[in-house]
């Protein structure tokens, strides 16, 4: 009887023994759910900023820092313009691997208002405009994979520029 209670008790005692982990595995176990839980924070508030390269006032901040073409992209920020504004050109420079390419746009103040900016027309000097943008369609990166850096510049009509940010992320 008691041969078969201590074969019982080993039996029991190797079973929890091979069930149970190293110490080995439950320090990386341990590790693991760590870093993940981080990770998962830093990502949340993992921002990508926009370095100004012009003279106005500004701070603009954007979300996801790494960017998916499969995702969204939140703008978020200030900027106050330091001269007039009712129409103009934006100038955007784009720079991929070796890739480098100007691109014009006509622009006016009603489409930025279009665009959702909070922005009073026509824009007078040091008008602050604040806000968040959402770009919900970011397939035109579909094909980019890697850093990619974009300086955007506003003028207006006479080519007084109101703006220049740089913006370098990752896309994937
Ligand atoms: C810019 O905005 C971001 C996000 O709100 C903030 O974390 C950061 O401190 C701001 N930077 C400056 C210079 O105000
Ligand atoms: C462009 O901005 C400058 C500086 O504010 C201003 O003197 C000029 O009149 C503006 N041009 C137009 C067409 O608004």
């Amino acid at each position: 009887m008691y041969r078969k209670l201590s074969f019982l008790c080993l039996a029991i005692y190797l079973a929890t023994l091979s069930d149970a982990m190293t110490l080995g595995d439950q320090i990386k176990e341990a590790f693991a759910e760590f870093v993940h839980d981080t990770d998962s924070f830093l990502r949340l508030d993992d921002h990508g900023t926009v370095v100004n390269c012009g003279s106005s006032n500004m701070n603009l901040t954007w979300t996801p820092k790494t960017i998916s073409s499969k995702g969204i992209l939140n703008i978020d920020g200030y900027v106050q313009f330091p001269a007039e504004f009712q129409t103009g050109t934006i100038v955007m420079e784009v720079s991929y691997k070796i890739f480098h390419r100007t691109m014009k746009f006509q622009v006016s103040c009603s489409m930025m208002q279009a665009y959702g900016l909070q922005v009073q027309c026509p824009v007078k000097q040091d008008q602050m405009v604040k806000g968040q943008i959402t770009i919900n369609d970011l397939s035109a990166l579909s094909n980019v994979h890697g850093s990619i850096e974009v300086k955007i510049r506003l003028y207006n009509s006479s080519w007084t520029q109101l703006f220049c940010g740089i913006v370098n992320a990752d896309v994937n």
